[in-house]
């Protein structure tokens, strides 16, 4: 069963009512810049004491050595997953899997907030697909395990490499997209693959939060509970 991780952006007292409130439940819980740059360890320890996974998504892009202490400090964290993007480069990316020890480093190619017309914009004339290929195999040939990356180009990486497999921009039925582009179902994303999902506003702005996670469990378990409409 693919992992549920929770992004935490929100403010202190909420995310720390959902971890209370979460002890026992399998999921891994996802540290941003909201919460990081506030609370820092604070929240980490908190989130390690509790037994949960610690994810930080504090998606890197660096010199190389400036990207090993980051690692390195991440790894007094607890981390057990961190995102770095790959377009940092290979030696940045080769330090930071020389350091990891244990951490999971999750390699961010195009955020799922952006289309093939900011590519563009930044003056590249390539695909969004060729550009995800091209920097999904340049991470996974340096070593990195895993690929932050959108369940619509899921199914082609899938196909092509071998790799740990983490899904943000996921929405349960009906709810609404937000700033986020390259959105599929849950049920969509685990059946094309995903190892672990990650969900934020569909459980932070949820009447009940905890009831939306447990819903969200059921369908990590069993996909076709979902509804049959795209979104
Ligand atoms: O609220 P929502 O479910 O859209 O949140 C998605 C989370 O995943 C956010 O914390 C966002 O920073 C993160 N993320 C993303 N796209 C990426 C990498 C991370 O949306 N490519």
């Amino acid at each position: 069963m693919p992992k549920l991780c929770i992004a935490l952006d929100t403010d202190y007292d909420k995310a720390v009512e959902l971890i209370n409130a979460l002890k026992d439940k399998p999921i891994v819980f996802k540290v941003g810049y909201k919460l990081f740059i506030s609370h820092h360890r604070k929240i980490t320890d908190l989130i390690k004491q509790k037994g949960f996974e610690l994810f930080l998504d504090l998606k890197l892009h660096d010199i190389p050595s400036t990207i090993r202490n980051a690692v390195l400090s991440a790894l007094d964290l607890g981390a057990d997953y961190l995102t770095v993007h790959i377009v940092s480069g290979k030696d940045a990316l080769r330090e930071a899997v020389n350091t990891a020890k244990g951490i999971k480093l999750l390699g961010v190619t195009l955020l799922t907030s952006l289309e093939e017309d900011q590519l563009k914009e930044w003056g590249l004339c390539i695909s969004k697909e060729d550009y995800i290929l091209n920097l999904s195999s340049l991470a996974l040939n340096c070593g990195i395990e895993g690929l932050v990356c959108s369940g619509k180009e899921l199914p082609l990486l899938k196909s092509k490499f071998n790799f740990f497999a983490v899904v943000p921009g996921v929405r349960l039925y009906g709810e609404p997209q937000d700033d986020q582009k390259r959105v599929v179902r849950i049920e969509e994303a685990i059946r094309n693959g995903a190892d672990m999902i990650v969900v934020g506003r569909s459980i932070l702005t949820a009447k009940d939060p905890i009831k939306k996670v447990e819903e969200i469990l059921r369908l990590l378990e069993n996909p076709s509970l979902g509804h049959p409409p795209k979104l």
